[in-house]
């Protein structure tokens, strides 16, 4: 074996800069939109600050900007290393992050602009598209071509729920945004009524089960190892757990679509397999949690591992409740209700947000030649400032959810309406304050997170680093 590897540090190092750079921003329009649904003044009266210009900016800044570059970076990080060879093209890596910020930047200018194609998690104009399309290709040739050169005989699993998610969301994009351009900025889906609706939906799950869970999922596999020191707790249920999931996922799209113009035996069929979808799901969040074991006294005073650990939890309490929002006659309650909201953010916050900035802070000193993070004590304070802010946002949502739905149900002896519906905007008021002062919270650590992360690379070694091999396959 080599007695020196050289891997590309650069490419992963710009991703993780920019995770934090893009969270920031993602995090503070979401602040911005909760506000303005409680003080619909804050919108001043000017078109590209209205909420319903924004509230696609702040999705695509968080999923995409945010979650994406620390997809981005960590693949690229964990790819390898489990291999144990440089990325398979320094060129590509690089166009991959140079064509990503483009795509950012363009999102960024078009949805105030009101430019979109209408289409939840995909309003972005066909040109747009293919540049997505262009990027996704070249990551999958990066880290498929590395797979190939791999050293080491065997494929990390994490590598597994990378690739899927790197072969899933290219499947996606591209079949749900197959559009009609009428003009430079405007172009027409080419699917009609119910079909156009199924197939957004079969993206917009998959999107959440493919770019919100696989690929995170192959962050936990690796670091939560890592950070702890220990190995994964069953490394057969792992196997298990990624082929249930990817199987099961792919039907559970038609709950989104429940008492719709759907047939109904395609709503019943997403139903069922979104309950199926618990078994897998804990599954997974079980063997990363007992990855922990005999390991479970450096959680007092690792800040990181909590992030990781704590992310597992977030992730187990929002698949328990996806598959019970998913049974018909709780759907009838919860949907177009702020549980919706409250379910979301309790997988985006709690799982999505806290395993990568555990990843991002694992990754940053490795990257810049440090040996931890500027301040410790920092992690630690941006942990508990952010699980604060999560509860804040879920608990108000969860709680105006099941009013809002109860209230509009609600009918008088003689079958007229209890409330109206301002009536339940009224009584939503304090609960939506409370959101915002939980998101502020949560966009506090970031901040908290980007001065660090400021200070840990400012002055580090940029990139290319030479690091001594590690005997074995997973290092
Ligand atoms: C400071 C943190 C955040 C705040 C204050 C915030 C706030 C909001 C608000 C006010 C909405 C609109 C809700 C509505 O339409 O009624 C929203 C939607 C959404 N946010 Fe966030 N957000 C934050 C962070 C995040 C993060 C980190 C992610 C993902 C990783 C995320 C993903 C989403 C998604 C997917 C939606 C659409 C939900 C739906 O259609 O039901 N948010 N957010
Ligand atoms: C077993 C896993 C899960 C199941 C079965 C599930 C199920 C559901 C259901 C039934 C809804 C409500 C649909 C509606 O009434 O419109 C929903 C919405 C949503 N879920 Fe989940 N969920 C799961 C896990 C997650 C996770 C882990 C995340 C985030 C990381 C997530 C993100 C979302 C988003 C973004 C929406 C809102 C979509 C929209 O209307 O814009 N889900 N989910």
């Amino acid at each position: 074996m080599d007695t020196a590897l050289n891997y590309n540090y650069r490419v992963v190092r710009q991703f993780a800069i920019a995770t934090v750079v893009w969270g920031v921003v993602g995090m503070l329009v979401g602040v911005i939109i909760a506000a303005q649904l409680a003080f619909p003044a804050l919108n001043f009266d000017t078109a590209w600050l209205t909420y319903g210009r924004l509230r696609p900016l702040h999705t695509n800044a968080v999923i995409f900007a945010f979650g994406g570059s620390a997809l981005f970076a960590t693949s690229y990080y964990v790819v390898q290393r489990t291999c144990q060879v440089r990325l398979f093209s320094d060129a590509l890596a690089s166009f991959t992050f140079w064509g990503w910020q483009l795509v950012i930047v363009a999102a960024a200018i078009t949805l105030p602009l009101g430019m979109t194609s209408g289409k939840e998690y995909a309003e972005l104009e066909w040109p747009i598209d293919i540049l997505i399309a262009l990027v996704w290709v070249s990551y999958a040739v990066v880290f498929f071509g590395t797979l190939w050169k791999r050293k080491t005989s065997h494929i990390y699993v994490a590598n597994w729920f990378y690739g899927a998610f790197i072969l899933t969301v290219a499947i996606l994009h591209i079949v749900n945004s197959a559009a009609m351009p009428a003009t430079l900025t405007k172009s027409y889906s080419a699917y009609t009524g119910v079909q156009d609706a199924m197939i957004q939906w079969w993206y917009g799950h998959n999107a959440v089960g493919f770019f919100l869970t696989a690929g995170f999922l192959g962050m936990m596999y690796y670091f939560i190892p890592k950070q702890a020191e220990r190995p994964v707790f069953s490394y057969r249920l792992s196997i298990v757990h990624f082929w249930a999931l990817i199987f099961t996922y792919m039907w559970a799209g038609p709950h989104h679509l429940h008492y719709t113009a759907l047939p109904d035996w395609a709503q019943s069929l997403g139903m069922v397999f979104s309950l199926i979808l618990l078994a897998p799901s804990w599954g997974g969040m079980i063997n990363g949690i007992m990855t922990l074991s005999g390991a479970w006294h450096k959680l007092r005073n690792d800040p990181i591992l909590k992030f990781l650990v704590v992310s597992l939890s977030f992730y187990g309490m929002s698949t328990f409740e996806g598959p019970m929002m998913s049974i018909k006659t709780v759907n009838a309650l919860s949907h177009y209700t702020d549980w919706t909201v409250g379910h979301v953010h309790s997988g985006a916050l709690g799982w999505v947000g806290l395993v990568s900035m555990g990843s991002i802070y694992y990754l940053l000193p490795r990257l810049s030649g440090k040996k931890e993070m500027w301040s410790v004590r920092l992690i630690e304070w941006h942990f508990w400032i952010a699980t604060i802010g999560i509860v804040l946002y879920i608990a108000s949502m969860w709680i105006a959810g099941v009013m809002q739905g109860l209230m509009w149900r609600a009918v008088n002896d003689d079958g007229t309406l209890t409330y109206s519906f301002v009536e339940s905007v009224k009584a939503t008021f304090p609960y939506y304050v409370i959101r915002m002062a939980g998101g502020l919270l949560y966009l506090a650590g970031m901040l908290i997170m980007a001065y660090n992360t400021f200070k840990t690379v400012s002055g580090g070694q940029p990139a290319d680093v030479r690091i001594p091999a590690i005997a074995g396959a997973h290092a």
